[in-house]
């Protein structure tokens, strides 16, 4: 019997033309491989290495080397990954490598970062961005990405909330999918799509403290309702991949969870897909102190579910003897092998190992410059306008000072994980302002001060310009070294000198619009109240000069909105609209209430907010009924009206309150939202549909539900709208 089921497995065809319905092929082709796979060639599809590993080429042809990371090492990436495959060729049992890189906001040509598309509220638009990004990748070979990241994150002083979407988990999702569908498409065979990666399973971005790698304290309610949605909309939408994350939650690495790994994804939520280590965290077990040695961490992280190991090498060196010796049963190395081979199956890899890789596309003009289009219109729709004392748009006459250490920077731009970016392509903030007014204005430029230190001899020479000009565009912020992995901040106000270079230039009384390039959320309360134009221009990648121009001067209009609240100061931190309401709420004036006694409870810019060059109504929410039933709808209308004289888009957003629930409802919480275009005078209805599904929460005895009673919901252009209904949702059928 079992000699017939192996000789069929052999006999298997070639991959099908469409292996990703094919699953009865695909089992019997995995089925097959496990029956001849050695030990050794087991273990060997269970790492991702980099090349400082080991030599690749011998590990490949050894089949001791599944996946590699380092493709984008500053190589010519589609002849490696050729090279790299054909050794992979050579061995015994021709098993495709996968090519894996952090193609995480553009591959060639970079794109505004994760926080920053998060802004922009527009799904359709951040999938394009990634589809870009996947055009890119796939052809140098790269046929694999550790990214979306799904990290709800409320802490800025937490590098790493850059690369995700903010701190709300509707939006959260949202962007999710959009991302991952973006990367994979809806076939992850086609030659142009990914398998797409979320990371961090899960709570990362709880980091205490907004330290990177801290540990995380997080109840199961608030980890169930807001850590978990991002990462189970991916699960249910057919994700490839997913990342454990570093931290530990309650003491408990997530690498070790067994209960989180195996039993939310694989048992609760039937998701089939391959689950990554990150980064060394396996023999990070020891570090953690719940494996005393490599062999308990590499036992402990398999057993919970961690079916590669992402470049330590810990499963090639540990497991094999741990297998022998009986204390890891082969059962559990074969359940990790199956889900890498079913991975590079439904990528296409057995039909084709080398579908991705495409020298011509690699370097196609026309693509780049389709790209830099997308990139374009991303970081215009993702810059945000917080004020505007009636300086912008600005005119394209006179003299124009560009001040500030951010004004020509390109790296920083470009984000902490530039994939195969060049900052040489990176259009600068100075640049785009120059190219925008080229023959109109006159421009000039001032440092005025280094991100970081203290000098402030160049302040003089900028105040000059700001005398000399009519107006003065101060573009300030953060380096790239400050923001993203491993780059916490104790403190969330501009680094060096930078405000003392903003109080002289504003004390010159020419007009100042600030414009801020960063990837978190900087306290700027003094900005707020004395520059007379505030942008939130993000870290925007190739395009953001080009952006900011056409942004500044009116050729296109602010259309952002924040996806994270913006705080006056770091006390207020973790600060999130989405709070709950205490039993005594916040009255800055009264003592005895949940309050500060030095400043406000409220943000210095909510969750939601974004000015625009024009002005919306919103009309009173209509509801098609008083009451959701049980497996019912509720329709809920509203019209908005574009009530200025430019076109512009507005973010409509609808928000839900619970108005009594066996646990302390947050006092609203996002549930909808659209951007819509509108001409001047124009109005449109905007509908959302409402289903007892999406008021379900985590109830006071854990269950997941709905609760009946009554509701009311807001809905507006941020999270302080003030529009409202009310509804009630009948109790739920027995
Ligand atoms: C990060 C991951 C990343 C990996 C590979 C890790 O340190 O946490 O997000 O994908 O490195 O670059």
């Amino acid at each position: 019997m079992l000699i017939a089921l192996a000789a069929a497995a052999l006999a298997m065809p070639a991959q099908a033309q469409s292996p990703a319905d094919d699953a009865a092929a695909m089992h019997a082709k995995v089925d097959g491989l496990i029956a001849r796979m050695t030990l050794e060639e087991k273990i060997g599809q269970l790492e991702v290495l980099g090349d400082d590993y080991g030599k690749l080429d011998d590990l490949a042809r050894a089949g001791k080397l599944s996946a590699t990371n380092g493709v984008l090492n500053d190589r010519d990436v589609a002849k490696y990954t050729r090279h790299l495959q054909d050794m992979a060729m050579q061995s015994r049992l021709k098993i495709p490598l996968l090519f894996e890189g952090d193609v995480a906001h553009g591959y060639y040509t970079i794109m505004p970062v994760p926080l920053a598309m998060a802004a922009t509220w527009d799904t359709a638009l951040t999938t394009q961005v990634h589809r870009q990004a996947a055009l890119e990748a796939t052809a140098s070979g790269v046929s694999w990405t550790f990214s979306p990241m799904l990290d709800i994150a409320r802490d800025p002083r937490w590098g790493r909330i850059v690369e995700g979407a903010g701190e709300d988990p509707y939006l959260g999702a949202a962007m999710a999918i959009a991302q991952m569908k973006g990367f994979q498409g809806d076939d992850l065979s086609r030659p142009d799509t990914m398998m797409a990666t979320a990371k961090h399973f899960a709570g990362y971005g709880a980091a205490q403290a907004g330290r990177d790698y801290n540990s995380a304290d997080i109840p199961p309610r608030q980890f169930r309702d807001i850590y978990l949605p991002p990462f189970k909309a991916v699960a249910d939408a057919g994700i490839g991949a997913v990342m454990a994350a570093f931290t530990a939650i309650d003491g408990v690495p997530a690498t070790a969870s067994r209960k989180l790994l195996t039993g939310t994804l694989r048992d609760d939520w039937h998701w089939p897909g391959l689950l990554v280590s990150d980064y060394d965290a396996i023999p990070e077990l020891v570090t953690h102190g719940v494996a005393a040695t490599p062999a308990d961490a590499a036992a402990m992280a398999l057993h919970a579910g961690i079916e590669m190991d992402l470049h330590s090498g810990i499963y090639l060196e540990q497991l094999p003897a741990l297998v022998r010796s009986g204390a890891v049963p082969m059962a559990e190395i074969d359940a990790a092998v199956r889900h890498v081979l079913e991975a590079k199956w439904k990528l296409g890899l057995f039909a084709d190992p080398y579908r991705y890789g495409d020298e011509a596309k690699e370097h196609d003009p026309a693509l780049r410059a389709q790209s830099r289009a997308v990139a374009r219109r991303a970081a215009t729709e993702s810059m945000v306008l917080l004020r505007n004392q009636g300086v912008l748009p600005l005119r394209k006459a006179g003299r124009i000072a560009v001040i500030g250490p951010m004004a020509t920077a390109t790296r920083d731009l470009e984000g902490q994980m530039p994939a195969a970016g060049d900052p040489a392509r990176v259009v600068t903030m100075l640049a785009g302002v120059r190219e925008a007014v080229a023959g109109k204005a006159q421009v000039s430029y001032a440092k005025g001060v280094d991100v970081t230190g203290d000098d402030v001899s160049g302040i003089a020479d900028a105040v000059s310009a700001a005398k000399a000009s009519d107006v003065a565009i101060l573009v300030l912020g953060e380096s790239v070294g400050m923001i993203g992995e491993g780059n916490s901040r104790a403190a969330i106000d501009l680094p060096g000198q930078q405000l003392a270079l903003a109080k002289a230039v504003v004390a010159t009384g020419t007009p100042v619009v600030a414009v801020i390039v960063s990837g978190r959320p900087l306290a700027l309360p003094w900005l707020a109240d004395h520059a007379q134009g505030l942008v939130y221009a993000w870290l925007g990648g190739d395009e953001a000069g080009h952006a900011l121009g056409d942004l500044l001067f009116g050729d296109a209009d602010f259309s952002g909105h924040l996806p994270v609240t913006m705080a006056r100061a770091l006390g207020q931190v973790p600060l999130s609209y989405d709070h709950l309401p205490t039993g005594r709420p916040g009255d800055q004036h009264s003592i005895y209430t949940s309050r500060y006694v030095d400043l406000p409870n409220t943000p210095l810019y909510p969750f939601g907010y974004g000015l625009s060059y024009t002005s919306f109504r919103y009309g009173e929410p209509r509801l098609d009924s008083a009451t959701l039933g049980p497996g019912g709808t509720l329709h809920v209308t509203t019209r908005v009206t574009n009530t200025g004289t430019r076109a512009g888009a507005a973010v409509v957003q609808l928000y839900v309150h619970d108005e009594v629930a066996s646990v302390s409802p947050p006092v609203r919480q996002l549930k909808g939202f659209e951007r819509i275009a509108l001409q001047p005078g124009e109005s449109r209805d905007v509908g959302f549909t409402l289903t007892p599904a999406d008021l379900a929460f985590t109830r006071r005895d854990m269950s997941w539900g709905t609760e009946p009673g009554r509701y009311t919901l807001y809905v507006g252009g941020d999270s302080t709208a003030t529009r409202s209904a009310a509804f009630t949702l009948s109790p739920a059928r027995r």
